[in-house]
């Protein structure tokens, strides 16, 4: 199936997208309408997070960590459990701000959570850890307007690309940043380009296998570093 085949299928899915409350890795999380479900490649970010995180904490008595995109903050706020860990997160759209919200106050922990695209308004400072479980596809299928679509499109990668210029100031010196991406529906080779221009190195940290409806797909974790 081509991308755009792919990408109408994915508009498909954000419209009919489930909400309620949903099982994550063990915790109820809130979902809320329009929000993306953390069903999928979320519960991996987040133990691949715990463990940076855990590094991170073996040289340094607090390790700030930050996710771009937090949805539903599923993986963030299971993050901000962890002792030494100061987390913060931000999402362009409001429903996730409120989610996030909505679910550290259920669960009773600390995260800063902002709503703005990318840092727009996220105070000056730099974090150790910085995730974005990406929005996977660049396609523009048509009647993507709406804030809701920003959680699978990112037409051309303009968000994407701005990001991680944006991480070269915002990552602390020996800073990791780690990017969901998938082989289907991603132009992986174009990421691999933006990285590059950007100023980091990137490896494959993990790939897992799931299903996104009826539709096996194969997912990839990349971890980055400065050049
Ligand atoms: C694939 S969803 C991931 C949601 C959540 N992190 C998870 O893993 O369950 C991508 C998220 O990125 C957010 N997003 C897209 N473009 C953004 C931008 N320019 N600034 C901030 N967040 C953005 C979307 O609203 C969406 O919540």
């Amino acid at each position: 199936m081509d991308k755009l085949e792919l990408a109408k299928i994915g508009k498909e899915y954000i419209n009919q997208s489930p909400y309620g409350i949903f099982d994550f890795r063990g915790s109820e999380v809130i979902v809320l309408p329009t929000v993306f479900p953390p069903t999928y490649n979320t519960p991996t970010i987040s133990e691949l997070i715990e463990g940076l995180a855990n590094n991170c904490l073996q040289s340094k008595n607090q390790c700030r960590v930050f996710e771009m995109g937090m949805g539903t903050g599923a993986a963030i706020l299971t993050v901000a459990k962890m002792k030494g860990v100061v987390a913060s997160a931000s999402d362009i759209a409001p429903m996730a701000a409120l989610n996030a919200k909505a679910n550290a106050l259920w669960w009773g922990v600390e995260c800063d959570i902002y709503q703005g695209s990318l840092f727009e308004n996220v105070p000056e400072g730099q974090f150790d850890i910085i995730f974005w479980n990406i929005p996977f596809f660049k396609e523009n299928p048509g009647g993507i307007d709406e804030v809701k679509f920003r959680a699978g499109f990112d037409p051309d990668y303009k968000y994407l690309t701005q990001f991680l210029a944006d991480c070269n100031n915002r990552l602390a010196e020996d800073g990791h940043i780690l990017l969901a991406v998938d082989y289907e529906m991603c132009d992986l080779a174009h990421i691999y380009q933006l990285i590059d221009k950007a100023g980091f190195n990137s490896e494959v940290c993990q790939e897992i296998n799931i299903s996104w409806g009826a539709m096996p797909v194969k997912c990839a974790f990349l971890l980055l570093e400065r050049k």
